[in-house]
């Protein structure tokens, strides 16, 4: 395992690279201080945010492993590089809230900051060019994009997930408002939870002061992003980056 070694660049998507390894069912990602938001029309590079992405979801793809929901990753090789199993991503981006944020509210004129009575499960097609639009079972069946036991699936798999990190968080006095997932086929056919689980995808809220303390930051330009992923780090790690006091 510890052999694998990097080979090709198949994909530079906007936060990390996807190499292939001497393995076919394996694939090397490398996570990049790059910050987008808009889908890529703002953009920044944000020093320490690839380790700090790479290390909170490496903790938390563990978490939710351990916990009975498979996942790709296999191997922690560097502070910003994670061995996964190769998958072929099902094009539908899982997005689980405990509260109304974000386009949720903007979509259907809700307050950000409603806690919803239950935690809701939203589909999106995953196409950049297409800006990631709301979608519905039917448009995954109908277009081929998954089938209907994936996307029960993916239904039960995100609320699962949703259970362990929720109370992840709160832990650590945050709440987790909402987060998105990614979820691909296996070259054996297992479902496995893909891509990464951080910041970059989550909307987390400090419990006492309500701050931001994902990438909203960024997007709304509410402080400094590397400060407040070095500061989320330490927070769950309970030290900072270079392992000496929370920086
Ligand atoms: N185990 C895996 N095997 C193959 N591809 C993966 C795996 N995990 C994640 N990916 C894909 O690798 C890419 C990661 O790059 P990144 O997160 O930077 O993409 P992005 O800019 O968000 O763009 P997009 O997700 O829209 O392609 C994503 O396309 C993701 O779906
Ligand atoms: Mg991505």
């Amino acid at each position: 395992m510890s052999t694998t070694t990097r080979g090709a660049l198949l994909y530079e998507g906007k936060a990390k690279q996807v190499y292939a390894t001497q393995d076919p069912d394996l694939v090397w990602i490398h996570f990049k201080d790059d910050a987008t938001a808009f889908n890529g029309v703002k953009r920044a590079s944000v020093q320490d945010k690839g380790e700090v992405n790479a290390r909170i979801s490496a903790h938390l793809l563990g978490a939710v492993g351990a916990a009975g929901v498979p996942t790709h990753l296999v191997e922690v090789r560097s502070p910003r590089d994670h061995i996964c199993t190769r998958v072929e991503v099902i094009p539908v981006e899982v997005v689980v809230r405990n509260v109304v944020a974000g386009s949720l509210a903007r979509r259907f004129g809700r307050e950000e900051g409603e806690v919803l009575p239950r935690p809701m499960v939203e589909f999106f097609y995953k196409s950049d060019s297409l800006n990631d639009p709301p979608m519905s079972d039917e448009h995954a069946l109908l277009f081929g994009w998954a089938e209907a036991w994936e996307l029960a699936y993916l239904r039960h798999a995100g609320l699962r997930v949703n259970d362990v990190l929720k109370a992840f968080w709160a832990e650590l006095g945050v709440t987790l408002v909402d987060f998105k997932l990614e979820f691909g086929r296996a070259p054996n056919g297992q479902l496995l939870l893909a891509d990464e689980i951080s910041p970059d995808g989550s909307r987390l809220w400090d419990r006492a002061t309500g701050q931001h303390l994902d990438k909203d930051v960024f997007r709304r330009d509410l402080g400094d992003l590397g400060d407040t992923y070095r500061a989320l780090f330490a927070r769950v790690f309970g030290h900072g980056l270079d392992g000496g006091a929370a920086g």
